[in-house]
């Protein structure tokens, strides 16, 4: 199951008040909007979308109690201003992103997420065309050195991107496992990490929703994003500096936040998050 990171701290900077409306943008299991939608309760509603159609098909079973007031979307939250639209949802109080994938896509949902499996290489959260199978057996070796490199930020990115094109074809999880053991590698982690970003576009992704986000709000209303990446991170703090010396957002986290010990103990998938908030000026 997906624990919800730093939820404490999203509730504090979004501030959720009875009757107010939010976006969820990677609700996956609903581990933050159920939170918020109890604070805005009793008409509050959530717009929750994920890049997932089984992510929300699971979600719609869990929430039948609250299906009023939640509107669930399977989509790319790349096209925020079209769902809203489709949805006639609204402006929003708040607006959340929790980034990359969650639990389930490691433990059940077989796509080869993870290197602990044996899974096939997949590695999508929505429906787009790339895979991680398709990265590894067609890309040219250049491109898969600067994915890795970029992405994974690995510094024997050369000699791995090497190996992956001298052993193809490459079908499963541990079939890549096996190479990066035999390269100069010691953690499997940023391979995986770098080739699931390249499959889904994530940074891109992120920039483009960004701005869309903040035409979104009310005035006043808070948007907050928990990366785990730092090239996320990056693009969230350039954003926000961006939208400051235009007048159109307040910081509200000088440094960013991340997870306590406690946190990091108790769910040590939350030792890389890093919180940004800001609010829309009125
Ligand atoms: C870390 S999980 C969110 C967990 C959730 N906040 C909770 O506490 O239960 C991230 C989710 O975002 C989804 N996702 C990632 N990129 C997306 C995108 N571009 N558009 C929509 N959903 C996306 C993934 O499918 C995944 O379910």
């Amino acid at each position: 199951m997906h624990i919800p990171v730093l939820q404490k701290e999203v509730l504090e900077f979004l501030g959720p008040k009875p009757n107010e409306n939010f976006i969820d943008c990677t609700i996956d299991g609903g581990g933050h909007a159920l939170a918020i939608l109890e604070k805005i309760k009793p008409n509050g509603k959530i717009l929750g979308i994920d890049a997932d159609p089984e992510v929300i098909k699971n979600l719609k079973l869990k929430i039948k109690n609250f299906e009023k007031r939640i509107v669930l979307v399977t989509d790319n939250f790349a096209n925020l201003k079209e769902i809203v639209k489709y949805t006639k949802f609204g402006q929003a109080n708040g607006i959340l992103f929790d980034l990359g994938m969650s639990s389930w896509h490691l433990e059940e949902s077989g796509r080869g997420f993870t290197f602990l499996k044996d899974e096939p290489l997949d590695m999508r959260y929505g429906a787009n065309e790339l895979t991680a199978e398709k990265i590894v057996n067609e890309y040219p070796r250049e491109e898969i050195e600067r994915i890795l490199k970029k992405y994974g930020e690995e510094r024997f990115a050369k000699g791995l991107a090497r190996k992956i094109v001298q052993e193809r074809p490459i079908k499963t999880t541990f079939q890549l496992l096996k190479i990066i053991k035999s390269s100069r590698i010691y953690s499997p982690n940023r391979v995986f990490q770098a080739l699931r970003i390249a499959v889904n576009n994530e940074l891109n992704n992120l920039k483009k929703v960004l701005p869309q986000a903040v035409e979104i709000l009310e005035s006043g209303g808070k948007i907050a994003i928990i990366s785990f990446h730092s090239l996320e991170d990056r693009i969230v703090k350039k954003f926000f500096k961006e939208e400051f010396q235009k007048g159109t957002i307040k910081i509200l986290t000088k440094k960013p936040i991340t997870p306590s010990q406690e946190e990091i103990k108790n769910n040590p998938r939350s030792s890389s998050a890093k919180l940004r908030a800001a609010m829309k000026n009125v």
